[in-house]
């Protein structure tokens, strides 16, 4: 786990010096690539996350001699615009959901979390988050950023546009996602990608981790396939039955034809279908109503008849 100090001490071992000058060093995009995965993996930045609805939310959290690292907060539709990053190099890493990079002549691409993005001084680029969750990235600049530019897409020609002050990968141009919105980015997203965006915050359990928290907690375990995969599947005892068409009316607090157990957004709701994947779309719907707690079960019922655990046969239920 990197902490702010041994990210900090990793800069206090860099001989210091100003930029340009004698005695300069800065971090590699490699290096960046990798000081921003290992922040990523620490917990030092998540609990300073919060969510702007106005405009894109960032904080530095680091700001050394030869870099700066930055956490930023994406809900859905939020971008930077084209933007360069003056004489800095640069990485990112996505550490929950999902962004898109755009860069001139260049196909777009998917961002997820994990894998780094790196890049030398002068690189432009555009990054939105196109999904329907939000999403939450770290990133690092070597010299420390002091200068960033905006540039205006005309054509496949980059077109600077008024200097902008350094607030790292704080540009943002919301009358360009909602006015100028080019028609090939109208939110349209595939079944892939949704599927990716809802289980980014998602904590996902295994069959034995979802046994053993029926088991131990409170939670309640919860089959949402229709009666006819039911019956020919077989059932696991003790879950409830609660058909997707009817999940969020029967477990938001506030609804009137709420189920009994449904008193409280804390309940730990652990949804199942047959394979693990509208089961993800439906916890994430319950997440929406402030169950936050909802998950869902990795592989559904087949994984967990495949993992030996109880189940009741078909015909026998
Ligand atoms: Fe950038």
């Amino acid at each position: 786990m990197a902490t702010d100090e041994q990210l900090a001490g990793e800069a206090s071992t860099t001989p210091i010096g100003a930029k340009g000058l004698p005695g300069t060093v800065s971090r590699t995009p490699e290096e960046l690539a990798n000081i921003v995965s290992l922040f990523a993996s620490s917990d030092e930045w998540i609990d300073k996350v919060r969510l702007r609805a106005e405009r894109r939310w960032y904080e530095r959290l680091y700001h050394g001699s030869d870099y700066d690292i930055w956490v930023i907060s994406w809900l859905p539709g939020q971008s930077t615009g084209f933007h360069d990053h003056g004489a800095s190099s640069g990485a990112f890493v996505v550490a929950s959901g999902i962004l898109e990079e755009h860069r001139p002549g260049e196909r777009s691409r998917v961002i997820h979390p994990g894998k780094p993005r790196a890049f030398g001084p002068d690189y432009t680029h555009d990054v939105l988050n196109v999904s329907l969750a939000p999403a939450i990235s770290i990133h690092a600049y070597s010299p420390p950023l002091d200068e960033m530019n905006e540039y205006e897409l005309e054509g496949s020609q980059l077109i600077p546009r008024e200097r902008a002050p350094a607030q790292g990968e704080t540009l943002d141009q919301e009358s360009r996602v909602q006015g100028r919105m080019p028609v090939d980015r109208t939110g349209a997203l595939s079944i892939e990608q949704v599927l990716s965006a809802v289980r980014a915050r998602l904590r996902r359990l295994s069959p034995d981790e979802a046994y053993e928290a029926v088991a131990k907690t409170e939670a309640v375990l919860v089959d949402i396939r229709p009666e006819t995969q039911r019956a020919i599947e077989g059932s696991i005892a003790g879950a409830l039955v609660v058909e997707r068409n009817v999940l969020e009316w029967r477990f938001d607090p506030t609804s009137s034809t709420r189920l009994p157990v449904a008193t409280d957004h804390d309940l730990q709701v652990i949804v199942f279908c047959s394979e693990g994947y509208t089961s993800s779309l439906a916890a994430a719907a319950l997440q929406d109503l402030g169950l936050w707690r909802a998950t869902d079960v990795v592989g559904g019922f087949h994984a967990w008849r495949a993992t030996g655990l109880p189940i009741v046969p078909p015909g026998t239920a």
